[in-house]
């Protein structure tokens, strides 16, 4: 039986949520679900309430008045209270949060959750556990805030064979990058600014090593090609080695500096990456500054898609948890027909595809080198170059420091084998005139 609104009458007359969590996304969720006219209610028809919410320290201020009763520091007020039907985890971290979550799913309860590094590290379990259960496990929050990519991979774009996902789904290294390249500042400057904005964490190693990049991309990847990657496939360089001169040449060449993720298909194996990269002034993704996030897909039948928007903060990341909270309670007694994501669709559906190492990457490269400022160096370099057939593009000298007698050269190779250029730059650090390797960037065009 089906009410007017299209959600089936077998299901309760309320809906009961437990949040865990009330910082900056369990904040903005608690918001919406508290308004008067909530947009889950309102769209599905349903009486939706928020039953719970899990913090840790009671004692702390929020930035929201809630109801008398409604916080508690004991997960199990929620995972052990079968009134509460669906479960929305914004804590973070692995510790606790996904113990809480196979506690809930096994219990038969809905799963919303923002937390990438669950998902990719334990997506596939925690799916295979929601589909043993009936049980809706949704997390387009997890990968671009606000930006609607985890269900169109699932959804929209699923007719496609996905040729490739390249993505800025960081919003910190974006933020650190643009400022980099628009006002000259070094990184540690750059990163500076970033943590007195609140962009980034006082420990900012999961986002400027590209972890944080890398678990999202699990996460595409593994829908895209319905295969269970681990965040380990993934190839992740940071970009704390970037200079003020790399973004100078950059854009001297045409150029922009961007921490790419990166998923594609060669030869019918994937290739997982995430590193900054070179990509021409006039792509698209050259344009995606500050903190912002985009993801491209390229789609057998759909070509090239471009998501754009805000990938964090309170209201973008709430836009996507509503999102699915909404989606969870229309699915709710649809046991026969769902309409859209479903408990267990999504990573592990297709055939293991086997993933590529990146000493297979064909790419072109930037290679900036500080060397003796004397005859006969860029011949030496050459010869290197020869022996590991890499061939040169393009050659630039531009500072030389005669007080050192060194000078900066910088060289940009055609299209070449990643193992071969990381030979040849071993070789050459080991040339007397080669003072430094002092940085190699994949040129993506
Ligand atoms: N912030 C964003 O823009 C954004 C964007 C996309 C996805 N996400 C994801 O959303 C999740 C939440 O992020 P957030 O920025 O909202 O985090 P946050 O501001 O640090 O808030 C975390 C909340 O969880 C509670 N909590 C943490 N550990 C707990 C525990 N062991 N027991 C009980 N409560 C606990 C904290 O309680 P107390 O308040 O008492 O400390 C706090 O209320 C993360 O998975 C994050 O990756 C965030």
């Amino acid at each position: 039986m089906t009410q007017s609104s299209g959600v089936p009458a077998d299901i309760p007359a309320v809906i009961n949520v437990g949040l865990m969590g009330l910082g900056v996304v369990g904040t903005g969720v608690a918001a919406t679900l508290l308004r008067k006219n909530s947009p889950v209610s309102d769209v599905t028809g349903r009486s939706v309430r928020l039953k719970k919410v899990l913090v840790r320290d009671l004692s702390r201020p929020r930035d929201i008045d809630l109801p008398p009763g409604l916080l508690t520091a004991d997960a199990e007020d929620i995972l052990a209270d079968p009134d509460i039907h669906i479960v929305v985890e914004v804590m973070g971290g692995t510790d606790p949060a996904e113990s809480y979550l196979k506690q809930a799913l096994s219990a038969g309860k809905h799963v919303v959750t923002a937390n990438k590094e669950v998902m990719a590290k334990s997506g596939p379990e925690l799916l295979a556990l929601a589909r043993e259960n009936r049980a809706n496990l949704l997390f387009e929050a997890s990968v671009g805030g606000g930006i609607p990519i985890v269900g169109c991979l699932m959804n929209e774009l699923a007719a496609n064979d996905i040729r490739s996902i390249r993505s800025i789904i960081n919003g910190t290294t974006n933020y650190i990058l643009t400022r980099m390249a628009h006002h000259r500042t070094s990184f540690q400057q750059a990163l500076r600014e970033a943590q007195d904005l609140g962009y980034a964490e006082a420990d900012p190693t999961n986002d400027i090593e590209g972890i944080d990049a890398a678990y999202k991309l699990t996460i595409l990847a593994s829908l895209a090609y319905r295969c269970a990657f681990q965040h380990e496939d993934v190839y992740c360089e940071g970009i704390s080695k970037l200079e003020p001169q790399d973004f100078r040449y950059a854009q001297e060449l045409g150029y922009a500096i961007k921490s790419l993720a990166i998923a594609n298909l060669v030869d019918g194996a994937v290739q997982l990456r995430v590193y900054p990269a070179f990509v021409p002034a006039e792509h698209m993704l050259a344009k995606v500054d500050g903190v912002y996030n985009a993801v491209e897909v390229d789609g057998s039948l759909c070509g090239q898609v471009l998501f754009h928007g805000m990938g964090a903060g309170r209201e973008p990341t709430t836009s996507a948890v509503v999102g699915d909270l909404i989606e969870v309670v229309r699915n709710m007694g649809r046991h026969a027909a769902p309409s859209r994501v479903q408990a267990g669709e999504g990573p592990q559906n297709g055939p293991a595809l086997a993933v590529r190492p990146i000493g297979d990457l064909q790419a072109r490269y930037y290679i900036r080198l500080d060397v003796a400022d004397h005859p006969g160096v860029l011949a030496q370099i050459a010869k290197v170059f020869g022996d590991g057939q890499i061939s040169i593009a393009a050659v630039l000298q531009r500072d030389t420091h005669p007080e050192t007698e060194s000078a900066e050269i910088v060289i940009t190779t055609h299209p070449a084998k990643e193992e071969s250029v990381q030979h040849a730059l071993q070789a050459m650090a080991g040339l007397p005139q080669v003072r430094k390797v002092s940085n190699m960037i994949r040129i993506e065009e």
